[in-house]
C-alpha cells in the first residue's frame, strides 16, 4: 500500500550520490518525484530502484546555462510542486590559475546561480503548498578552500543565501541548509579531488540524507549531518584561520 501522493518534489542532480538517497527517502514519504539530471542511463538506474518508478518523472537539463534552468522550469508549469531539493553540484580541484576559467564559472552557475533561479521561480507554488526547500551546500562553504577555491566560494554563497532565505520564509516555506563534509559519492571523481584526503570524516550518503530530512521534519534549519561532520565543523569553528589555512593549504595541495 502506498500513501496518497502529497505533491511533487523536484530533486536536481538525482542521477546518483545524494540524489539517489533523497529520491528513495522522499518516495517513502509519499511524494511524487521529478528526477533531474543529465545522464539518462544513471537516471534510469535511480528510477528502477524506486518502489513505483512509473509514478515519477525524469527531466534532463544542463544547469550551467540559463536556458537549461528556463527549460526545466517550463516543464514544471503544470506540476503541483511542494518541494525543491537543490542538490546538483560539482567542484573543480586544482590550483586556481591551472584550472579552466569556464569550468570554474560553471561551478558558480550550477552550485549557486541555479538553486537561486529555481527557488525564485518555484516560490509562489512552494508558498501556496506550504512546501519546503533543501539546499545542499557543504562544509566547504564554512572556510576558504585552497585548491578548491571556487567551489568553496559557491558553497559559502549558497549557505549564506539559504540561511537568509530560511529566516525570510519562516512559517511559509521550510528551508533546510544541508552542510555535509566528505561522503563517498561520485563527487570526488568528477571534481578530480584525490582520494583519501579527509577520509576520517567520511559519512555514508544515507546518513547525510536521513539527517537532512530529520531537520526538515523539525521545521527546517542548518544541518551538519552525523558526528564526524560535526567534528569537522567544530574544528572549523575553534581553530583560528591564521593557523587553519596554512595547514589546509599544506594538506590539500595537489
Ligand atoms: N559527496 C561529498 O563529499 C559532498 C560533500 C559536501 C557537499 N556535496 C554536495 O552534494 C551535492 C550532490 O553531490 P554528490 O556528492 O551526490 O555528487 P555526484 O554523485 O557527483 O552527483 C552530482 C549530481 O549533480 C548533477 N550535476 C552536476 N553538474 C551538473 C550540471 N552542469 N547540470 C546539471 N546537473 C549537474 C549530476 O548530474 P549527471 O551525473 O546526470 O550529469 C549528478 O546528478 C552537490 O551539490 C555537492 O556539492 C557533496
Amino acid at each position: 500500500m502506498t500513501k496518497a501522493m502529497k505533491g511533487s518534489v523536484l530533486i536536481t542532480g538525482a542521477s546518483g550520490g545524494f540524489g539517489l538517497y533523497f529520491a528513495k527517502e522522499l518516495e517513502k514519504q509519499g511524494y511524487r518525484l521529478i528526477l533531474h539530471g543529465r545522464d539518462a542511463a544513471r537516471l534510469k538506474l535511480v528510477q528502477d530502484v524506486l518502489i513505483h518508478p512509473e509514478k515519477h518523472r525524469v527531466l534532463m537539463y544542463e544547469l550551467s546555462a540559463r536556458k537549461g534552468n528556463d527549460q526545466l522550469l517550463e516543464c514544471l508549469a503544470k506540476e503541483r510542486i511542494v518541494g525543491l531539493v537543490n542538490n546538483a553540484g560539482f567542484g573543480v580541484w586544482g590550483g586556481f590559475e591551472m584550472c579552466e576559467s569556464v569550468a570554474q564559472l560553471d561551478v558558480l552557475r550550477v552550485d549557486l546561480v541555479a538553486p537561486i533561479t529555481l527557488a525564485h521561480a518555484l516560490l509562489p507554488k512552494l508558498k501556496k503548498n506550504n512546501g519546503f526547500i533543501i539546499n545542499v551546500s557543504s562544509l566547504a562553504g564554512e572556510m576558504p578552500m585552497p585548491y578548491m577555491s571556487t567551489y568553496g566560494s559557491a558553497k559559502a554563497g549558497l549557505t549564506f543565501w539559504s540561511e537568509a532565505l530560511r529566516l525570510e520564509l519562516h512559517g511559509k516555506v521550510k528551508v533546510v541548509t544541508l552542510a555535509p563534509g566528505p561522503s563517498p559519492t561520485g563527487f570526488r571523481d568528477i571534481s578530480g579531488a584525490p582520494k583519501g584526503k579527509g577520509g576520517w570524516f567520511s559519512t555514508p550518503p544515507e546518513k547525510v540524507i536521513e539527517a537532512s530530512l530529520q531537520t526538515l521534519s523539525q521545521g527546517g534549519g542548518y544541518c551538519v549531518p552525523g558526528w564526524r561532520h560535526q567534528c569537522l565543523w567544530g574544528l572549523q569553528k575553534i581553530i583560528p584561520r591564521c593557523v587553519a589555512l596554512p595547514l589546509l593549504k599544506y594538506y590539500l595541495k595537489p
